[in-house]
């Protein structure tokens, strides 16, 4: 099966794109970047895609600088929103599955339930409305589509979270993080393993469970932490790797304390129900994959500090 992975130099395209090699029955895969599929120029993905002639897509790219949205959002929806819509006309009209993914940024974050796939999205950022665009377009579109919201997503490498904390806690003796924001951080391999046991199925079977779901699945991590927490975590975990640390305190603050200009919900919990019952699929504890790209990250600083 030819599938086509966008977004091959993002955290989870990447992790994708290496992960479906091991389908079983073989898999022929189209890492696209964004110079060979731009999708800033909706208008060009119809006679991409023909050329492509992929019999699965999955689209990872999206326009993700969160903050910097607030200041573009007309570009945040032409890729958000707009592309995917595209993309999912085209895939219908051939009768080409297509997997997209979405954000726990479409909720508000209020509460402390879990969010359900079906409960209402009102999203509180461009970035977040942009997404919720994108899943609007793609079910306009029909076909066989599956939306997999995920939340918190990071890796050994690429732009998030661990990335973040990791020369900071070199170098400060204090860290200071958000505490009112709860979630599951979710690794790109951790998706990328779901999405391969999602895919293993088979594509008549993946027909009719993205029907089942009615194309809209939550995928993270199993348990939950707020950011402070995952610091912690993060931390703790570097320490035990014999990593060198010149943190000391790892303070919890409220969000007010630390102001962004777009709002992140409180509640960023993803109810999995409908992932184990329709695709049989029960992630693991966020704390294990963590373990695994921890791992990763100490080998890299021991090398590059035994090169220096
Ligand atoms: N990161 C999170 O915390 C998070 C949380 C929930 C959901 N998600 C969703 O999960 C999916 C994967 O996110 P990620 O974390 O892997 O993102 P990422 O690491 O930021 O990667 C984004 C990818 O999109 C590509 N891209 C950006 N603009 C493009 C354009 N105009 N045309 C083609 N490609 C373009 C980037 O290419 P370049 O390398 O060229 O920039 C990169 O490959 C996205 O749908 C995102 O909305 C992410």
């Amino acid at each position: 099966m030819r599938i086509l992975v966008t977004g091959a130099t993002g955290q989870v395209g990447g992790a994708l794109a290496a992960r479906l090699q091991g389908l079983p029955g073989g898999a022929a895969i189209i890492a696209a970047d964004r110079a060979t599929l731009d999708l800033a120029q909706p208008q060009r993905i119809t006679a991409t895609l023909d050329r492509l002639a992929p019999a699965l897509i999955i689209n990872a790219a999206a326009y993700t600088a969160v903050e910097k949205a607030e200041d573009e959002p007309a570009l945040a929806m032409r890729i958000n929103a707009e592309a995917p819509g595209a993309i999912a006309r085209w895939a219908a009209s051939r009768a080409v599955p297509f997997v997209q993914f979405s954000t726990d940024y479409v909720f508000d974050g209020a509460g402390a339930k879990p969010w359900r796939e079906d409960d209402p999205a009102r999203p509180l950022s461009a970035y977040g409305a942009s997404k919720l665009a994108g899943e609007a377009a793609i079910r306009a579109a029909g076909g066989a589509f599956l939306i997999v919201r995920t939340s918190w997503v990071y890796a050994a490498r690429g732009d998030n979270f661990l990335r973040t904390i990791v020369p900071l806690a070199r170098e400060r003796t204090e860290l200071r993080i958000v505490v009112d924001q709860v979630g599951a951080p979710t690794s790109a391999a951790l998706i990328a393993d779901a999405v391969a046991e999602i895919l293993a199925a088979g594509a008549d079977n993946l027909r009719r469970r993205f029907a089942e779901a009615d194309g809209l699945v939550h995928l993270a991590a199993s348990g939950e932490t707020s950011r402070h927490g995952f610091a912690c975590a993060i931390v703790a975990g570097l320490k035990a790797r014999g990593v060198a640390l010149a943190v000391e305190k790892i303070t919890p603050i409220g969000s007010d304390e630390y102001p962004t200009r777009a709002r992140r919900p409180h509640n960023s919990r993803l109810d999995l129900t409908r992932l184990k019952k329709i695709f049989g699929v029960t992630p693991p504890d966020w704390q294990s994959a963590l373990a695994a790209e921890l791992d990763q990250v100490a080998r890299e600083l021991s090398g590059s500090a035994a090169a220096t």
